[in-house]
């Protein structure tokens, strides 16, 4: 494919360094169309030695090639990283006064903005209706990373990670990993009333599941995510259907899964349930009770079990702790095999590891209990590694 990286003159230029060799690492070929004032931040050179093409920022430049006329045409995506307040102002109002601009209005091809900027210029009105006038007109425009900035304070405005760049920029001419796959996710935690104001839950607050969410998105899939009392917001660009109980969250993953490709259980599911649930609040008047379990339907097993096209792929996942009788590996062995998914992905939570923290330490074993992936790091990278784990499964199945 061949890509225009239009690099604008912010701090962030730097970081389009790194975006420049994944595109280039991903074999496509890339032209470097920075702005004059990019250059005041990583110089020419770098750029022409990196993309092996020569680097002009002037319509001026090269003329005899109309360049200007010549590198738009010839996209077929175009990224702008950092795009900063400027050149999203110039891009809206239809400027063309250095060739990036020049080149954004020849361009037919799709178009992909990523914001780096001060929260302030990011959240200024000027800046916001420029993003919608871009959007209202095809572009792309991501949102920026919140957090650190380039001072000491922090907010909305960093560039989103290269990866993470190249993964939209991927699904957005189609190409990603996932794209044209149904994937179903289910993530958070059940709560299963024992009268109206209580209830049995657990710990999940659901970020593994929206981590698994939010990569699958990127990588280009449709995404349905099953969210039972998430403690964290779900991500856009994904259908989410809200359940509370077991028995709703089994009916939303059987609903679901009946058209996807892939099915995640990431949500933990209460064994559990009371039998029966009181209609009144139980008062401390009255005899300590005694709360009747019933068990839960095991909806994984169900879902492996009851495939609806031998094709799709079931995905668990085992919260584990060692003890004296097996370790973490050969209860997830174990559970791998009564559950019949064809990946379990074992995720340790002793000494504090798992439970809403950000980092997670996970292996994944197949349906034969044989190592295929670890991972440790944060939610989201782990959330990658699965489904690099899945990506290579479903390539050996029919499209
Ligand atoms: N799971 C499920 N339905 C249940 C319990 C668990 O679908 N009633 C799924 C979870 O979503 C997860 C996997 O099964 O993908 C393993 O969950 P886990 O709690 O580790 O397994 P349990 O079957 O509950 O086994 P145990 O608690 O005995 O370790």
């Amino acid at each position: 494919m061949r890509v225009v990286l239009g690099v604008a003159g912010g701090i962030a230029a730097y970081k389009a360094v790194a975006l420049l060799r994944l595109l280039r690492e991903a074999g496509h070929d890339v032209r470097v169309v920075p702005t004059a004032a990019a250059l005041r931040f990583v110089g020419a050179p770098t750029w022409a030695a990196l993309s092996g093409e020569p680097v002009s920022t002037d319509v001026f430049d090269d003329v005899e090639h109309v360049a200007h006329v010549e590198i738009g045409r010839t996209a077929d995506l175009v990224v702008v990283a950092p795009a900063t307040a400027d050149l999203l102002a110039r891009a809206a109002t239809g400027r063309a006064d250095d060739l990036l601009t020049a080149t954004l209005l020849v361009a037919t091809c799709p178009v992909l903005m990523v914001p780096a900027m001060h929260t302030q210029m990011w959240q200024h009105p000027a800046t916001v209706a420029n993003v919608a006038t871009l959007r209202d007109r095809g572009v792309q425009v991501l949102d920026p990373d919140d957090g650190r900035l380039t001072g000491t304070d922090s907010g909305p405005g960093r560039l989103p990670a290269p990866e993470a760049v190249v993964a939209a920029a991927l699904r957005l001419v189609g190409q990603g990993d996932l794209s044209g796959r149904r994937v179903v996710v289910s993530a958070g935690g059940t709560q299963e009333p024992i009268d109206p104001v209580r209830f049995l839950g657990n710990r999940s607050t659901g970020r593994q599941g929206v981590a698994l969410a939010r990569a699958a998105r990127e990588r280009g899939a449709d995404v349905v995510l099953v969210a039972a009392n998430l403690a964290v917001p779900p991500p856009g660009g994904v259908q989410v259907r809200t359940v509370a109980t077991a028995l709703e969250l089994r009916d939303a993953m059987v609903e679901a899964a009946a058209g996807a490709d892939v099915v995640v259980m990431t949500a933990a599911v209460a064994d559990f349930r009371p039998a029966h649930i009181a209609g009144t609040k139980i008062k401390k008047s009255t005899q300590v009770p005694t709360v009747e379990l019933v068990e839960n339907p095991d909806v994984l097993a169900e879902l492996a079990a009851h495939r609806p096209s031998p094709d799709q792929l079931v995905v668990g996942f085992a919260a584990e702790t060692g003890d004296q009788h097996a370790s973490v590996l050969d209860h997830g062995r174990a559970k791998a095999r009564r559950k019949r998914a064809d990946l379990l992905v074992v995720n340790r939570v002793d000494g504090g590891r798992g439970f809403g923290t950000p980092d997670n330490e996970v292996t994944v074993l197949d349906a034969a209990g044989q190592v295929v992936a670890t991972a440790e790091g944060s939610k989201d990278d782990v959330a990658h590694v699965v489904w690099d784990a899945v990506v290579a499964r479903l390539s050996d199945r029919t499209r």
